[in-house]
C-alpha cells in the first residue's frame, strides 16, 4: 500500500512538472496594426518623430493598456503611415511620423509666417 501511494504521489509531481508554463517568449499582448519583430524601431520612429517620451502613449508599467487616448490615435498613425508608405511603387519605406510631425505633437497645416 505504502509502494502505491509513493507510486502515485510520483506520477503526481511528474504530472505537476508537465503542466509548468515554458519560459515564454516576450509576448506583446494587444497589437492592431505592427508586427512584434517591428515594435522596437516603430516605437523608436514614434519617440524620434513626435519628440515625446514613451510615456506620452504609455500608461506606465503597461504598454499594452489603451488608456492613454493618443496611444489610440497613435495606432491610426501607424495605420495610416503604413497605407501611404504601401502606395509607393518601390516597397520601401519613404514616410515615417517625423515626415508629417518634425519633432512636434501636432504638425502644421502652413508654413510659418516668415
Ligand atoms: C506616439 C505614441 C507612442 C509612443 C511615443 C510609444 N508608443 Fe509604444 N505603442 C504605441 C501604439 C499605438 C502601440 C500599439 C500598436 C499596435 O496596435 O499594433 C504600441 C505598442 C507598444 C508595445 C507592445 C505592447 C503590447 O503588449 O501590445 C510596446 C512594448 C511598446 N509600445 C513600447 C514602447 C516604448 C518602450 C516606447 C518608448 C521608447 C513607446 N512604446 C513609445 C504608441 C506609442
Ligand atoms: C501624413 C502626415 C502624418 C503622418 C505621416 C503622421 N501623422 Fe500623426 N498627425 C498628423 C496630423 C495632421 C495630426 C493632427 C490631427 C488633428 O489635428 O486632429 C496628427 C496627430 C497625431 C497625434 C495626436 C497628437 C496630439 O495632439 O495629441 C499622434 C499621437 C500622432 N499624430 C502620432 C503619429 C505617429 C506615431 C506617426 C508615425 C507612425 C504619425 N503620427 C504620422 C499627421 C501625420
Amino acid at each position: 500500500m505504502r509502494l502505491l501511494i509513493l507510486v502515485f504521489s510520483l506520477c503526481g509531481i511528474a504530472l505537476l512538472a508537465q503542466d509548468a508554463p515554458k519560459p515564454a517568449a516576450p509576448a506583446f499582448k494587444n497589437l492592431k496594426v505592427l508586427k512584434p519583430a517591428d515594435i522596437r524601431a516603430a516605437m523608436g520612429m514614434a519617440t524620434s518623430g513626435l519628440g515625446v517620451q514613451c510615456s506620452e502613449c504609455h500608461v506606465q508599467g503597461d504598454n499594452g493598456s489603451d488608456d492613454k487616448p493618443s496611444k489610440v490615435t497613435a495606432r491610426m498613425m501607424f495605420q495610416m503611415t503604413q497605407e501611404i508608405n504601401a502606395k509607393f511603387p518601390d516597397g520601401k519605406m519613404h514616410v515615417s511620423c517625423y515626415s508629417c510631425h518634425r519633432g512636434q505633437k501636432e504638425p502644421l497645416m502652413a508654413a510659418p509666417k516668415a
